[in-house]
């Protein structure tokens, strides 16, 4: 059994971390502020015996000065940075939100690594610090010019965290996941249309043209990934790109008629203008999964396959019992 420190850990992809970590027999310490994630999401992870929750800001060193004097040194084995401002517009109306939420709890989480003498480190890193980079995407794609300051300070945190593989870090694997999809999500596409059909259920907004095309992953098939990636990779810096099957990604006007069919409504679809729903939106983009693979993981399901499989959860999970449809 090892000790597993999971920031976010109240978040979509955090939790569901927390209850794959708990599974396979490890225990698991999960921080986190709330400001998006939930305790819903820990149901599970709360019941078991060897889960323990903080609730702190990881972006306040003296959470961390806390945190040090109740955990001897050398006690925590990985550290997984899930927590960041997964509130894309949030952080577009104000850009000290990505400062504080994406780069700064990076900043402190490596600092904290260093005081609690842990030497394996994970981030989540994303896609987004590509930017508009037109080639089939790669761990070595080049030039990294992010178009949003949520991307800006991922790769930020992609820097602080490769630096301190010099000074303090055995190992450090960089995640750049896709769209992330599955149960618990706090945002998304799914999760904002079917949001949006419980307030509206006749009119359905999308956000730009719906041309958008992108590859879609689900959290299941991520957490495999990155558990398979850990086990198997040993170079001092790894970083992994992980996506779906094939390189078609799926559309959002795929996306928008799914969920109004399983939602059970004949709701008017309203496209935006443009192919970019929002500042800083990357309209298409494509994976490449080869260096992954030659580590010996394969998705099981391709993006549209992994769409359909959210969109059923996501309904299910989040429409309202309440809605009236006539
Ligand atoms: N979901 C995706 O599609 C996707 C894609 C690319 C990258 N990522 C990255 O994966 C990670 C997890 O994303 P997610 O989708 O689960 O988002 P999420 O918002 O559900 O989870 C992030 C969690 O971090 C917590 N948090 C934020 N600031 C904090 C702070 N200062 N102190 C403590 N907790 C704090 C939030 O409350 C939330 O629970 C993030 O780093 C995100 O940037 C996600």
């Amino acid at each position: 059994m090892k000790t597993h420190l999971v920031t976010g850990g109240a978040g979509f992809i955090g939790s569901h971390l927390c209850d794959k970590l708990l599974a396979d027999g490890h225990a698991v310490i999960a921080i986190d502020d709330f400001s998006l994630g939930t305790y819903e999401n820990l149901i599970e992870a709360i019941k078991h015996e060897h889960f323990k929750f903080l609730e702190g800001d990881v972006a306040n060193s003296s959470f961390w000065h806390q945190l040090a004097k109740d955990c001897p040194t050398n006690s925590i084995d990985v550290i997984w940075h899930m927590a960041a401002n997964s509130d894309i517009s949030a952080g577009v109306k104000d850009s000290t939100v990505d400062l504080h939420r994406t780069f700064l709890t990076t900043f402190h989480t490596l600092e904290a690594a260093k005081a609690l003498g842990v030497k394996h480190f994970a981030l989540a890193s994303t896609s987004a610090v590509y930017g508009d980079l037109q080639s089939v995407l790669s761990e070595d794609s080049a030039p990294l010019n992010p178009i949003s300051n949520y991307g800006a300070m991922k790769l930020a945190s992609e820097a602080a965290a490769t630096a301190k593989t010099s000074t303090d870090l055995d190992k450090l694997w960089i995640f750049r996941f896709p769209n992330v999809v599955g149960p618990r999500s706090t945002h998304g596409v799914i999760h904002d249309f079917v949001r949006k059909l419980n307030s509206t259920p006749r009119r359905l907004e999308v956000l730009g043209d719906g041309t958008q095309c992108k590859p879609y992953l689900h959290v299941i098939e991520l957490l495999d990934a990155m558990m398979h990636t850990v086990r198997n990779s040993n170079e001092k810096i790894n970083r992994f790109l992980i996506g779906p099957l094939g390189d078609k990604g799926t559309t959002v006007r795929y996306i928008a008629d799914l969920v109004i069919r399983l939602y059970g409504t004949n709701a008017e679809i309203v496209y935006g203008n443009g192919n970019r729903g929002w500042v800083g939106d990357v309209p298409t983009f494509t994976y490449s999964t080869d260096k992954i693979y030659s580590l010996g993981w394969k998705p099981k399901l391709t993006s549209n396959q992994t769409i359909d499989k959210a969109v059923g959860e996501i309904v299910a999970e989040l429409k309202s019992p309440v809605v009236a449809l006539r």
